[in-house]
């Protein structure tokens, strides 16, 4: 049996809606943009929505939004995919990491609130929290805003990270990519900073081929990004006026046709991938040397985006990625640590052992395949397959 990583759930009505924005004249900026933008306020509650062509496109936007430019320091997540730190690298902007809880993978808020308190005190106490090199005005550095994710569907501690915002007026941006339709306390993931963004690759919960939202309840930010989204065109400039610098992240028509209709369905996307994460969470907990996914209790609704499984650190990962690819079931490791990126290496001198937390999730963390479509056969032979190669 060969087993897909992951695979989209598609229907033939969400097919038809792609080919309906074929036999019509407007491929891009008409009303399915629109249309698609307004399922994201109908679902959050936000005021605004603005649909881009990226996660990254999106997180790139609320960096710009957020004020935050060449310099300045933004409290991150080593543990995420590498957009969420590089979208601050493309201002020139650095990324301030602190290690995560053990348990969820999610940025520690303890360790957030140590970081701020040192760093707005200056001088030798912020220096502890910086890069070895990379920082340009090392001796007033500024603290522009805390960016944490929301790994693997899973919210992070977003209460205790807005107390922190709030005390030190900082702005939050919460990189929901993986997220959607995730609740917190009740609440929607995405709505819980003051910018959220969602992704919508083909391994996402609803997708849209390539594309992103961002998510705002502040009307200038709003404005500001829905400009730089349209290549810095202001209201009221012409297509060949451009007041801000901007840059070309629309979504098109057929993406966003595609994106209201799953959208549509999340609720009915999202059960089918608890069906299959709650399968995996019989099968796999009985396996000993394999960790499945904890689950706090502040994560009201899960939003199953991959499916990671934590391997004793006796269990050679690469050899038993090897045995198991060769009978058919793909596996990722997840995720290397973003502070290891060689080019993070390079320009900020991070090293092993800086974030000992992320590093042993990074080293012990296996992606299995995982889609909403997976049946129970092949969550049982995948099942099967790791326990009898670990
Ligand atoms: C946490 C996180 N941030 C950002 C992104 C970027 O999204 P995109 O691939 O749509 O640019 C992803 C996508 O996988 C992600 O997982």
């Amino acid at each position: 049996m060969q087993i897909p990583m992951s695979s989209p759930d598609l229907t033939d009505l969400e097919r038809q809606a792609v080919l309906a924005v074929l036999n019509t004249p407007i491929l891009s900026m008409g009303a399915q943009i629109k249309k698609f933008e307004q399922t994201f306020i109908d679902l959050t509650g936000v005021k605004h929505a603005i649909g881009v062509n990226s996660g990254t496109a999106g997180l790139h936007l609320c960096v710009r939004a957020a004020g935050i430019s060449a310099g300045d320091l933004v409290i991150t997540t080593p543990f995420s995919f590498v957009a969420s730190s590089n979208a601050l690298l493309f201002e020139n902007a650095v990324p301030v990491f602190v290690d995560i809880d053990p348990h969820t993978g999610n940025i520690d808020p303890g360790l957030v609130a140590q970081a701020v308190k040192d760093i707005v005190a200056g001088g030798k106490t912020a220096d502890k929290w910086l890069p070895r090199h990379g920082v340009e005005q090392k001796e007033s550095p500024k603290l522009k805003a805390l960016l944490p994710v929301d790994v693997f569907g899973q919210p992070a501690d977003m209460d205790s990270i807005n107390a922190i915002a709030q005390e030190h007026h900082l702005p939050v941006i919460e990189d929901s990519c993986e997220a959607l339709g995730a609740t917190y306390k009740g609440r929607p993931a995405g709505t819980l900073g003051d910018f959220g963004i969602f992704a919508f690759y083909p391994n996402k919960q609803i997708t849209t081929g390539e594309g992103g939202v961002v998510i705002t309840s502040d009307d200038r930010a709003a404005d500001f990004m829905r400009a730089l989204r349209n290549q810095g065109r202001a209201p009221g400039d012409t297509w060949l006026s451009h007041t801000h610098l901007g840059y070309n992240y629309r979504l098109d028509e057929m993406s966003a046709a595609l994106g209201s209709m799953q959208m549509s369905r999340l609720d009915e996307l999202l059960t089918k991938r608890d069906q299959v994460a709650s399968w995996y969470g019989d099968r796999l907990s009985e396996i000993p040397g394999v960790e499945v996914p904890i689950i706090e209790s502040s994560t009201t609704r899960m939003s199953w985006f991959v499916y990671v499984i934590r391997l004793d650190k006796k269990v050679d990962r690469d050899k038993l990625a090897k045995r198991l690819e060769s009978r058919g079931v793909p596996v990722r490791p997840y995720f290397l640590p973003i502070h290891l990126q060689p080019y993070m290496v390079d320009r900020f001198g991070w090293r092993e052992g800086d974030f000992p937390v992320t590093e042993d999730l990074g080293l012990r963390g296996l992606a299995v395949p995982f889609s909403g479509v997976m049946t129970e056969e092949q969550v049982e032979y995948v099942s099967r397959v790791i326990r009898e190669e670990i």
